[in-house]
């Protein structure tokens, strides 16, 4: 079967995912979306430094909306509030279109009944499917850990960690605007800030989603956010990140079972590799603790071809989403149960012994 693809943005992740479809026998490019002005009108193929496709970018929804597509797979820059994208993501829906997102919707129940519902009734009426998936949020904790659950007779608790170097990064809106580097001391308000509360929102997806993989009922998902300031000046790509302002979060989130800490997801996103404690390091290790423990280290390779400008990141993030395109066209309309192979079943009270 060939599916039918609209790509929406094309940014670094945006087109990675857009060559990945242009490239590929089974994805047809059905259709383009884009925010910059300077894209509109192009041709995919520009954009994607491939040959001409006979598709061309708009900047309007309305185009998008008119095309006979399978799927939509919308990668723009994750944008205060974080909700801010779910009226183009129903409008979408609601127009028959499977959509599988980078930024959102990886386990909506977690962001409350309503905005769950909200979105179901928007698959219920274009008779589609709602997708999110990405490296992470998307794949470590909710795939890797959660197979891996599957050696467990019993499990205590599953710890995934990132460490990402943001350093290369070029968007400095992003960097300095979504991300909080560059912040004076004090000015991240960890708590309620609408960093905290937009990382707060997508990471606590991915707790409560491995929670339901693992057939565990949290009480509650507690943070337990930090920075880390500059001990100098740092070059990064995106701009100056000057001594004593913030050149590392950790975005930390706890699921709670009975007073204990059940789940622990940790995304540290750091300013250069010299920075203390972040001398050395995977980008993802998954602690599981139970019988047996498993411990699992995960680096991505970058290419070995210096031309290539793709990172292997972004690589991850577009072969997680093209990848889906099968199941995600072919589920019932809904929000989208990834297929899984058997994860830890718990006890009917979860053991939670000592290792
Ligand atoms: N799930 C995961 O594992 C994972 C991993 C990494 C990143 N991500 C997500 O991927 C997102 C995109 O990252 P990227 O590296 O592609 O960013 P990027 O290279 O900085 O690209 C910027 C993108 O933002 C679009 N854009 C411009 N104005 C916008 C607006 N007002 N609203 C929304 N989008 C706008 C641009 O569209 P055009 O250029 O097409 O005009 C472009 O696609 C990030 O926000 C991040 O949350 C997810």
């Amino acid at each position: 079967m060939v599916y039918r693809v609209i790509q929406w943005a094309t940014g670094a992740m945006g087109k990675t995912c857009l060559r990945a479809v242009i490239d590929h026998p089974d994805l047809e490019l059905a259709g383009l979306y884009v925010y910059s002005a300077k894209k509109n009108g192009l041709d995919a193929g520009e954009i994607a430094r491939r040959p001409t496709t006979g598709i061309t970018a708009t900047q309007r929804i309305e185009d998008i909306l008119a095309i006979d597509a399978d799927v939509v797979l919308h990668c723009p820059l994750l944008q205060l509030p974080y909700s801010a994208h779910d009226e183009d993501v129903c409008r979408l829906l609601e127009s028959g279109k499977n959509v599988i997102s980078i930024n959102n919707y990886f386990f909506p129940p977690a962001l409350g009944d309503a905005h769950a519902a909200r979105l179901q009734a928007s698959c219920l009426a274009g008779g589609t499917t709602l997708a999110g998936t990405g490296i992470n949020p998307g794949f470590i904790a909710e795939r890797i850990a959660a197979v891996a659950s599957g050696l467990c007779v019993e499990l205590d608790f599953v710890t995934c960690r990132e460490v990402y170097d943001c350093i290369e990064m070029p968007n400095a809106n992003y960097v300095f605007g979504v991300m909080g580097m560059g912040s004076p001391p004090g000015k991240l308000d960890l708590k309620n800030g609408p960093l905290a509360q937009m990382f707060g929102a997508m990471y606590r997806q991915t707790v409560a989603h491995l929670a339901h993989l693992l057939g565990w009922t949290l009480d509650d998902i507690e943070a337990d956010h930090a920075t880390l300031l500059a001990p100098h000046d740092i070059n990064a790509r995106a701009g100056k990140i000057e001594a004593g302002t913030v050149a590392a979060t950790t975005w930390q989130f706890h699921g709670i079972v009975q007073g204990k800490r059940v789940i622990t997801h940790a995304v540290n996103w750091i300013m250069g590799s010299d920075l203390p404690g972040f001398e050395s390091y995977n980008h993802w290790d998954i602690a599981i603790r139970g019988k047996p423990g498993i411990d699992i280290k995960m680096d991505l390779v970058e290419p070995v071809d210096a031309s290539v400008k793709t990172r292997a990141a972004q690589y991850g993030v577009a072969g997680a989403v093209v990848n889906a395109i099968p199941q995600v066209v072919a589920a019932p309309p809904g929000l989208f149960n990834a297929p899984m192979p058997p994860t830890f079943r718990p006890h009917l009270a979860p053991p939670f012994s000592s290792p």
